[in-house]
Protein backbone atom coordinates (compact mmCIF):
# COMPACT_ATOMS: atom_id res chain seq x y z
CA UNK A 1 0.00 0.00 0.00
CA UNK A 2 1.08 3.50 -0.59
CA UNK A 3 2.13 5.89 2.12
CA UNK A 4 -1.38 8.13 0.91
CA UNK A 5 -3.57 5.03 1.08
CA UNK A 6 -1.92 4.06 4.16
CA UNK A 7 -3.07 7.36 5.27
CA UNK A 8 -6.24 7.39 4.19
CA UNK A 9 -6.74 3.94 5.92
CA UNK A 10 -5.67 5.11 8.92
CA UNK A 11 -7.85 8.04 9.19
CA UNK A 12 -10.83 6.08 8.36
CA UNK A 13 -10.42 3.08 10.98
CA UNK A 14 -10.35 6.13 13.48
CA UNK A 15 -13.45 7.93 11.53
CA UNK A 16 -15.23 4.50 12.36
CA UNK A 17 -13.44 3.97 16.06
CA UNK A 18 -14.41 7.78 17.30
CA UNK A 19 -17.94 8.22 15.83
CA UNK A 20 -19.57 5.42 14.30
CA UNK A 21 -19.16 3.00 17.18
CA UNK A 22 -19.27 6.05 19.94
CA UNK A 23 -22.10 5.68 22.46
CA UNK A 24 -23.56 8.48 21.33
CA UNK A 25 -23.80 7.02 17.92
CA UNK A 26 -25.06 3.68 19.66
CA UNK A 27 -27.59 5.65 21.91
CA UNK A 28 -28.90 7.31 18.32
CA UNK A 29 -28.89 4.54 16.75
CA UNK A 30 -30.77 2.78 19.22
CA UNK A 31 -33.43 5.66 20.13
CA UNK A 32 -34.03 5.59 16.30
CA UNK A 33 -33.82 2.82 15.06
CA UNK A 34 -36.29 0.85 17.63
CA UNK A 35 -39.34 2.64 17.01
CA UNK A 36 -38.31 1.89 12.63
CA UNK A 37 -37.73 -2.01 13.59
CA UNK A 38 -40.90 -2.31 15.46
CA UNK A 39 -42.84 -0.58 12.49
CA UNK A 40 -41.81 -2.68 10.17
CA UNK A 41 -42.32 -5.60 12.17
CA UNK A 42 -45.96 -4.51 12.33
CA UNK A 43 -45.73 -4.60 8.49
CA UNK A 44 -44.90 -7.80 8.44
CA UNK A 45 -47.47 -8.94 10.28
CA UNK A 46 -50.35 -7.27 7.99
CA UNK A 47 -48.12 -9.07 4.64
CA UNK A 48 -48.99 -12.56 6.61
CA UNK A 49 -52.41 -11.42 7.14
CA UNK A 50 -53.29 -10.45 3.55
CA UNK A 51 -51.21 -13.76 2.54
CA UNK A 52 -53.36 -15.48 4.13
CA UNK A 53 -56.33 -14.58 2.83
CA UNK A 54 -55.08 -15.26 -0.77
CA UNK A 55 -53.74 -19.06 0.59
CA UNK A 56 -57.50 -19.46 1.67
CA UNK A 57 -58.90 -17.80 -1.36
CA UNK A 58 -56.89 -20.43 -3.53
CA UNK A 59 -57.92 -23.26 -1.31
CA UNK A 60 -61.57 -22.81 -1.48
CA UNK A 61 -61.38 -21.63 -5.18
CA UNK A 62 -59.50 -25.38 -5.68
CA UNK A 63 -62.08 -27.55 -3.77
CA UNK A 64 -65.16 -25.59 -5.58
CA UNK A 65 -63.33 -25.66 -8.79
CA UNK A 66 -60.76 -27.80 -8.77
CA UNK A 67 -58.18 -24.92 -10.28
CA UNK A 68 -56.13 -22.50 -8.49
CA UNK A 69 -56.18 -19.31 -9.67
CA UNK A 70 -53.25 -18.07 -7.56
CA UNK A 71 -49.85 -19.17 -9.02
CA UNK A 72 -47.32 -17.56 -6.62
CA UNK A 73 -47.71 -15.08 -3.50
CA UNK A 74 -44.65 -13.09 -3.09
CA UNK A 75 -44.30 -10.47 -0.22
CA UNK A 76 -42.48 -7.38 -0.51
CA UNK A 77 -40.69 -5.06 2.06
CA UNK A 78 -38.89 -2.18 0.76
CA UNK A 79 -38.19 0.70 3.47
CA UNK A 80 -34.73 2.41 2.67
CA UNK A 81 -35.25 2.62 -0.94
CA UNK A 82 -38.37 4.56 -0.64
CA UNK A 83 -37.23 6.84 1.23
CA UNK A 84 -34.05 7.89 -0.27
CA UNK A 85 -36.30 8.12 -3.45
CA UNK A 86 -38.80 10.25 -1.91
CA UNK A 87 -36.21 11.90 0.35
CA UNK A 88 -38.72 12.41 3.38
CA UNK A 89 -37.56 12.33 7.06
CA UNK A 90 -36.24 9.53 8.43
CA UNK A 91 -39.09 9.98 11.31
CA UNK A 92 -42.05 7.44 12.13
CA UNK A 93 -44.82 9.60 11.40
CA UNK A 94 -43.31 11.00 8.43
CA UNK A 95 -42.76 7.25 6.71
CA UNK A 96 -46.38 6.40 7.44
CA UNK A 97 -47.67 9.43 5.80
CA UNK A 98 -45.68 9.31 2.71
CA UNK A 99 -45.35 6.00 1.98
CA UNK A 100 -48.10 3.49 1.34
CA UNK A 101 -46.36 0.69 -0.25
CA UNK A 102 -43.53 -0.37 2.50
CA UNK A 103 -45.39 -3.80 2.89
CA UNK A 104 -46.57 -5.68 -0.41
CA UNK A 105 -48.11 -8.76 -1.47
CA UNK A 106 -47.63 -9.52 -5.12
CA UNK A 107 -49.79 -12.38 -6.44
CA UNK A 108 -49.56 -14.17 -9.77
CA UNK A 109 -52.63 -15.53 -11.23
CA UNK A 110 -52.49 -17.56 -14.87
CA UNK A 111 -55.76 -15.53 -15.84
CA UNK A 112 -57.17 -11.89 -16.05
CA UNK A 113 -60.26 -13.53 -14.80
CA UNK A 114 -58.29 -14.49 -11.84
CA UNK A 115 -56.91 -10.88 -11.09
CA UNK A 116 -60.56 -9.20 -10.83
CA UNK A 117 -62.16 -12.33 -9.70
CA UNK A 118 -59.48 -12.17 -6.36
CA UNK A 119 -59.68 -8.72 -5.81
CA UNK A 120 -63.36 -8.69 -5.34
CA UNK A 121 -63.35 -11.01 -3.06
CA UNK A 122 -60.69 -9.97 -1.17
CA UNK A 123 -62.27 -6.36 -0.76
CA UNK A 124 -65.69 -7.76 0.20
CA UNK A 125 -64.04 -8.66 3.61
CA UNK A 126 -65.36 -7.08 5.94
CA UNK A 127 -61.97 -6.22 7.82
CA UNK A 128 -60.40 -4.76 4.45
CA UNK A 129 -60.88 -0.99 3.35
CA UNK A 130 -59.59 -0.22 0.40
CA UNK A 131 -57.58 2.93 0.60
CA UNK A 132 -56.80 3.23 -3.49
CA UNK A 133 -57.29 0.85 -6.28
CA UNK A 134 -54.93 1.74 -9.33
CA UNK A 135 -55.99 -0.21 -12.20
CA UNK A 136 -52.74 -0.55 -14.96
CA UNK A 137 -54.63 -3.67 -16.41
CA UNK A 138 -56.92 -1.26 -17.95
CA UNK A 139 -54.78 1.64 -18.47
CA UNK A 140 -51.27 0.22 -18.74
CA UNK A 141 -48.47 2.73 -18.00
CA UNK A 142 -46.95 4.92 -20.16
CA UNK A 143 -43.84 2.41 -20.14
CA UNK A 144 -46.19 -0.44 -20.89
CA UNK A 145 -46.30 -1.83 -17.33
CA UNK A 146 -49.61 -3.56 -16.26
CA UNK A 147 -50.62 -4.72 -12.97
CA UNK A 148 -53.91 -4.24 -10.96
CA UNK A 149 -52.42 -2.06 -7.58
CA UNK A 150 -54.86 -2.29 -4.72
CA UNK A 151 -54.08 0.02 -1.30
CA UNK A 152 -55.85 -1.72 1.41
CA UNK A 153 -56.07 -1.26 5.32
CA UNK A 154 -55.82 -4.45 7.28
CA UNK A 155 -56.37 -5.01 11.24
CA UNK A 156 -53.47 -6.87 12.78
CA UNK A 157 -53.91 -7.62 16.78
CA UNK A 158 -51.43 -7.49 18.48
CA UNK A 159 -50.89 -7.91 22.29
CA UNK A 160 -52.54 -4.29 23.43
CA UNK A 161 -54.84 -4.39 20.29
CA UNK A 162 -55.33 -3.73 16.99
CA UNK A 163 -53.63 -1.80 14.39
CA UNK A 164 -54.88 -1.01 11.12
CA UNK A 165 -51.88 -1.19 8.50
CA UNK A 166 -51.50 -0.46 4.79
CA UNK A 167 -50.53 -2.70 2.41
CA UNK A 168 -50.33 -2.92 -1.22
CA UNK A 169 -51.60 -5.61 -2.88
CA UNK A 170 -50.35 -6.20 -6.87
CA UNK A 171 -52.42 -8.39 -8.65
CA UNK A 172 -50.96 -9.59 -11.75
CA UNK A 173 -50.63 -12.14 -14.48
CA UNK A 174 -47.83 -14.81 -15.12
CA UNK A 175 -47.00 -12.76 -18.70
CA UNK A 176 -47.30 -9.07 -16.28
CA UNK A 177 -44.70 -10.61 -14.22
CA UNK A 178 -42.51 -11.63 -16.46
CA UNK A 179 -42.47 -8.47 -18.21
CA UNK A 180 -42.27 -6.36 -15.23
CA UNK A 181 -39.35 -8.13 -13.78
CA UNK A 182 -36.96 -7.88 -16.97
CA UNK A 183 -38.26 -3.88 -17.20
CA UNK A 184 -37.45 -4.10 -13.26
CA UNK A 185 -34.21 -5.26 -14.51
CA UNK A 186 -33.14 -2.61 -17.12
CA UNK A 187 -34.12 -0.06 -14.94
CA UNK A 188 -31.11 -0.62 -12.60
CA UNK A 189 -28.95 -0.74 -15.62
CA UNK A 190 -27.25 2.41 -15.67
CA UNK A 191 -24.80 3.77 -18.96
CA UNK A 192 -27.21 2.54 -21.46
CA UNK A 193 -26.51 4.26 -24.60
CA UNK A 194 -29.08 6.39 -25.92
CA UNK A 195 -29.51 4.28 -29.16
CA UNK A 196 -29.81 1.51 -26.92
CA UNK A 197 -32.05 3.02 -24.58
CA UNK A 198 -34.27 4.35 -26.95
CA UNK A 199 -34.42 0.50 -29.14
CA UNK A 200 -34.67 -1.06 -25.27
CA UNK A 201 -37.72 1.09 -24.64
CA UNK A 202 -39.63 0.60 -27.99
CA UNK A 203 -39.40 -2.90 -27.30
CA UNK A 204 -40.40 -3.45 -23.95
CA UNK A 205 -43.30 -1.01 -25.08
CA UNK A 206 -44.11 -3.59 -28.08
CA UNK A 207 -43.52 -6.69 -25.42
CA UNK A 208 -45.79 -5.39 -23.40
CA UNK A 209 -48.62 -5.15 -26.63
CA UNK A 210 -47.73 -8.77 -27.06
CA UNK A 211 -47.92 -10.06 -23.42
CA UNK A 212 -51.33 -8.42 -22.89
CA UNK A 213 -53.40 -9.85 -26.26
CA UNK A 214 -51.37 -13.06 -24.97
CA UNK A 215 -53.33 -12.66 -21.40
CA UNK A 216 -56.00 -11.87 -23.92
CA UNK A 217 -56.00 -14.82 -25.67
CA UNK A 218 -54.96 -17.43 -23.19
CA UNK A 219 -58.47 -16.59 -20.90
CA UNK A 220 -60.25 -16.71 -24.36
CA UNK A 221 -58.98 -20.63 -24.38
CA UNK A 222 -59.89 -21.03 -20.86
CA UNK A 223 -63.22 -19.65 -20.87
CA UNK A 224 -64.26 -21.76 -24.41
CA UNK A 225 -62.86 -25.11 -22.28
CA UNK A 226 -64.54 -23.91 -19.52
CA UNK A 227 -68.08 -23.36 -21.13
CA UNK A 228 -68.21 -25.76 -23.82
CA UNK A 229 -68.84 -23.01 -25.96
CA UNK A 230 -67.66 -21.92 -29.52
CA UNK A 231 -64.86 -19.18 -29.81
CA UNK A 232 -67.15 -17.08 -31.68
CA UNK A 233 -70.13 -17.35 -28.96
CA UNK A 234 -67.46 -16.04 -26.69
CA UNK A 235 -66.50 -12.05 -26.99
CA UNK A 236 -63.11 -11.13 -26.48
CA UNK A 237 -62.62 -9.50 -23.59
CA UNK A 238 -60.25 -7.07 -25.07
CA UNK A 239 -63.60 -5.12 -26.10
CA UNK A 240 -64.40 -4.93 -22.31
CA UNK A 241 -60.53 -3.94 -21.53
CA UNK A 242 -59.96 -1.42 -24.23
P1 LIG B 1 -43.57 4.25 -6.44
O1 LIG B 1 -42.94 5.58 -6.25
O2 LIG B 1 -42.58 3.10 -6.36
O3 LIG B 1 -44.75 4.03 -5.55
O4 LIG B 1 -44.06 4.22 -7.96
P2 LIG B 1 -45.38 4.86 -8.62
O5 LIG B 1 -46.13 5.68 -7.63
O6 LIG B 1 -45.01 5.43 -9.95
O7 LIG B 1 -46.19 3.57 -8.98
P3 LIG B 1 -47.25 2.81 -8.12
O8 LIG B 1 -47.36 3.34 -6.73
O9 LIG B 1 -48.48 2.75 -8.90
O10 LIG B 1 -46.57 1.38 -8.10
C1 LIG B 1 -45.66 1.03 -7.11
C2 LIG B 1 -45.04 -0.32 -7.36
O11 LIG B 1 -45.54 -0.93 -8.56
C3 LIG B 1 -43.55 -0.25 -7.59
O12 LIG B 1 -42.86 -0.31 -6.36
C4 LIG B 1 -43.28 -1.46 -8.47
O13 LIG B 1 -43.26 -2.65 -7.70
C5 LIG B 1 -44.52 -1.51 -9.32
N1 LIG B 1 -44.39 -0.71 -10.55
C6 LIG B 1 -45.04 0.44 -10.85
N2 LIG B 1 -44.70 0.89 -12.07
C7 LIG B 1 -43.82 0.00 -12.57
C8 LIG B 1 -43.12 -0.10 -13.83
O14 LIG B 1 -43.23 0.75 -14.73
N3 LIG B 1 -42.29 -1.17 -13.98
C9 LIG B 1 -42.15 -2.14 -13.03
N4 LIG B 1 -41.31 -3.15 -13.28
N5 LIG B 1 -42.80 -2.07 -11.85
C10 LIG B 1 -43.63 -1.03 -11.62
MG1 LIG C 1 -46.63 4.92 -5.52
Amino acid sequence: MRPLETFIEQRKERFVRNSLMSDEFLDFVNKNMKPIEKQMSYYQCAIMEVETKFKVLNEQYSLEYDRNPIEDIKSMESLIKKIRKKDIPLTLSSIEENIHDIAGVRVICSFLDDIYMLADCLLSQDDITLLEKKDYIKNPKPGGYRSLHLIVSVPIFLQDGKRNMTVEVQLRTIAMDFWASLEHKLRYKKDIPADKAKYLEDEMLACAQISADLDMRMQNVRDVIAENTTPDERPLLLKELS
